[in-house]
């Protein structure tokens, strides 16, 4: 079969790229490994930044999300037990970001896609890219009953995340991979609790970091940091409560509400971008060419920042045959991805415990703290890039 464009994965970055090409009369099919139910049930992060919030709204998607997200105008950092508010209102002229889980979009999006006709193929098996060079570019998979199945498209997009087949269908002399490995994780858990705070709580303690997040007025999200190698096992529900309120605890007794833990993840901490991020017809768009450490949770914004730009510049081929934005795509997206890169890399090791700092490292750690908890311009600058970067327009 034939189609405009063959997207591989079905995460945030192919099914809104999916959407967004339909909405201006281009096709797509997207091919998918899982299948439905297990896209719409992985635990990931959960905070949208405001150029997120109005790319779902702009795409039509914005209503379960304005009724069960909550937006959340600022947060707290909390460091040694005392707190400091940042307000991303007052520090950025208005803008704030949603607390409404990654899993909730993918599920809002599958639902438009179908609803709209969208060729969505779960379950795929063996996808493989050929002819990237040439101008008639073709997928082969299998399919859900085993069938070998091809797809002819003017252009493929590698969607497919960090583990996916796109990135390894380019030879790696045509590549550049940057990597950087954090030696500490997130132990990220689950439980039946009331919302412990109206807002995020950033909080270093002294023997590291602990984030509180909520997921619903019922389930809250909490992380601390943990060894990469431990194991969910490792960390025994009351392990977990005595860490997390170790690392919370404030002078007037503030306590995190406790509840049934009924998920328990350990998340590794990389940073990597690949470059360029196109091949030929081939282009990749977020996991599939850089990762973020979860620290300010951009990894799913920068997903949507990808391919807000690659379906302007598809748009910008198919309806005035012009090629610019599609060859401007990998330097200008990449642009965004260093400066996400290099906050989230700021703020993991702001509020960080690393293993075996000398003196001098936690003089200065201290000292990145104290400043950001008395400059106004240091706060803002957390608050811009917390809230996201400027976007620029979606379409023409
Ligand atoms: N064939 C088809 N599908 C594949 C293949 C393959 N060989 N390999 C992976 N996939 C699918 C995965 O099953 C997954 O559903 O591609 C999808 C990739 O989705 P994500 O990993 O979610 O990546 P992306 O859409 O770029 O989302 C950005 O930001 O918050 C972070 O890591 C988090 O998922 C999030 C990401
Ligand atoms: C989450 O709610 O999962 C979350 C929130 C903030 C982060 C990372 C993850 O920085």
């Amino acid at each position: 079969m034939r189609t405009q464009v063959a997207i591989i994965g079905a995460g945030p970055a192919g099914l809104m790229l999916s959407d967004l090409l339909y909405l201006q009369g281009i096709e797509s099919v997207v091919l998918e490994r899982r299948s439905r139910d297990a896209i719409c049930a992985t635990i990931r992060a959960g905070v949208l930044e405001q150029g997120t919030v109005d790319l779902m709204s702009d795409a039509g998607l914005g209503g379960r999300m304005r009724r069960e997200g909550f937006r959340h105008e600022g947060t707290v950092l909390r460091v040694g037990g005392v707190d400091r508010r940042i307000d991303f209102v007052e520090l950025t002229g208005g803008r704030a970001v949603m607390v409404y889980a990654q899993h909730e979009v993918i599920k809002d999006l599958v639902d438009a896609r179908l609803a709209s006709g969208g060729d969505l193929r779960f379950e795929v098996a063996n996808v493989s890219l050929h002819d990237l060079a040439s101008s008639r570019p073709f997928v082969r998979y299998s399919g859900y009953s085993g069938e070998l199945q091809t797809v002819q498209a003017d252009f493929i997009v590698g969607c497919d995340g960090t583990h996916g087949v796109s990135r390894a269908a380019i030879a790696p002399r045509a590549l550049q991979t940057v990597e950087h490995r954090y030696p500490y994780g997130w132990l990220g858990m689950l439980c039946k609790a009331p919302p412990s705070s109206d807002e995020l709580i950033y909080a270093l303690g002294d023997d590291g970091f602990a984030l509180v997040s909520t997921r619903s007025l019922q389930v809250q999200r909490m992380y601390l940091q943990c060894d990469p190698r431990d194991q969910p096992e490792d960390w025994s529900d009351d392990r977990i409560w005595s860490t997390l309120r170790a690392r919370l605890a404030t002078g007037d007794g503030w306590q995190p509400k406790e509840g049934v833990i009924f998920d328990k993840t350990v998340i590794g901490m990389r940073s990597s971008v690949t470059e360029p991020m196109r091949h030929g017809r081939l282009f990749l768009a977020g996991d599939a060419a850089h990762v973020v450490p979860p620290t300010g949770a951009k990894g799913l914004n920068l997903a949507m920042s990808d391919v807000r730009l690659l379906s302007r510049a598809l748009i910008r081929f198919y309806r005035q045959h012009r090629e610019d934005l599609l060859d401007a795509y990998s330097a200008t997206a990449l642009r965004r991805v260093w400066r996400a890169q290099r906050f989230s890399w700021w703020m993991t090791s702001l509020l960080h415990r690393a293993p075996g700092a000398d003196a001098f490292e936690r003089k200065l750690q201290d000292a990145e703290l104290d400043y950001l908890t008395r400059s106004r311009a240091a706060c803002t600058a957390l608050a811009e890039n917390y809230v996201g970067l400027p976007v620029g327009p979606l379409w023409d």
